[in-house]
């Protein structure tokens, strides 16, 4: 437990992934692929705070708009005197917005499995609101002790901003809902920041942006390896994909091999013909009813949502 004046970080110590083993057994499957959690490291994080800020990238500023327009009645639907629990929620910049309208809050507490992100998180919430009790906790969220053990008496508002929802499978998406929805009480809500399908042209344009800063991002996991494997595969050797699967609902992330080739890792073969690629990520995208549906199939109800003005993105709140 890390004191900070008025504010705390208890540090669950969670299980880091092994980068070594995890992108070994990926490689080892067919098709081949790796966990979206590997593409960031220090240099990944640097990279996706860069992408939030281009022009093609609607996601990031669609969310803050509506944080910025629809604060008072995403407030209105929390109620006063809650505890509010933001989820992965990186520096606290899009907490804080939403701390504006909010009325009363008993609380803020922040979960990441990101020990200086957490940090900085609290550390900005708490230099903004310095009346408000603000708690951090490093764990993994998405691990139903952990939410289960927060203990919290009293209303609860469980926010989870970011469309990071779209990064897990639909499966793990519901689990992950139902895992809040058993850890609510009547009344308490569960907001979530979900990116919208739309035309196939704006959704490729958002995960290749001419600035070549996702392809960057997603072609940082080669020089991971390289790091981690201490092998020299060279940067041409791969090249980023990235297209929308409308069957899926999916935006697909791969490395594409640009040739046959071997390489060894910790002595292992792992060949590629040319043209075959390492699935990097999914980030699925929802229909305003697929994503009602969704909450109410976990046993949420009152499902309310607030759009940006373009109408990419959407923040559902919902109550147990
Ligand atoms: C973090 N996550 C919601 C981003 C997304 O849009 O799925 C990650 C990302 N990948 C490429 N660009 C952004």
């Amino acid at each position: 437990m890390g004191q900070m004046g008025n504010n705390s970080i208890t540090d669950l110590k969670p299980k880091l992934s092994d980068f070594r083993t995890e992108v070994l057994q990926g490689l080892m499957k067919n098709p081949k692929e790796t966990h979206p959690k590997f593409l960031y490291d220090e240099r990944g994080s640097n990279l996706f705070d860069r992408i939030t800020g281009l022009e093609e990238y609607y996601p990031t500023r669609s969310e803050i708009e509506i944080l910025e327009k629809q604060g008072l009645g995403i407030a209105d639907y929390i109620g006063e005197r809650s505890t509010i629990i933001e989820l992965g929620g990186g520096n606290g910049s899009k907490g804080s917005i939403l701390l504006r309208s909010v009325r009363s809050p008993t609380e803020y507490i922040l979960v990441d499995i990101s020990r200086d992100a957490l940090e900085l998180a609290v550390e900005n919430i708490s230099s903004k609101y310095p009346g408000l009790q603000v708690k951090g906790v490093c764990a993994d969220y998405t691990n139903y002790d952990v939410m289960a053990g927060l203990g919290i008496a009293g209303r609860k508002s469980i926010v989870f901003l970011g469309s990071t929802i779209g990064n897990m499978e639909p499966g793990e998406a519901s689990q992950f809902i139902a895992n809040c929805r058993k850890i609510m009480s009547g009344g308490d809500t569960l907001t979530i920041g979900v990116d919208l399908k739309k035309d196939t042209g704006k959704l490729e344009r958002a995960y290749n942006d001419s600035s070549g800063i996702t392809a960057e991002f997603n072609e940082n996991l080669i020089e991971r390896i390289n790091n981690t494997f201490g092998c020299h595969i060279e940067k041409s050797a791969f090249r980023h994909h990235a297209f929308y699967n409308a069957e899926k609902g999916r935006i697909e992330m791969h490395l594409e091999s640009t040739k046959d080739q071997a390489i060894s890792l910790d002595g292992v073969a792992v060949n590629f013909r040319k043209g075959e690629t390492i699935h990097t990520e999914n980030s699925y995208k929802y229909s305003l009813a697929d994503f009602v549906k969704k909450l109410e199939d976990a046993g949420l109800g009152s499902v309310v949502y607030w759009t940006d003005s373009g109408g990419n993105f959407a923040l559902f709140s919902a109550k147990a």
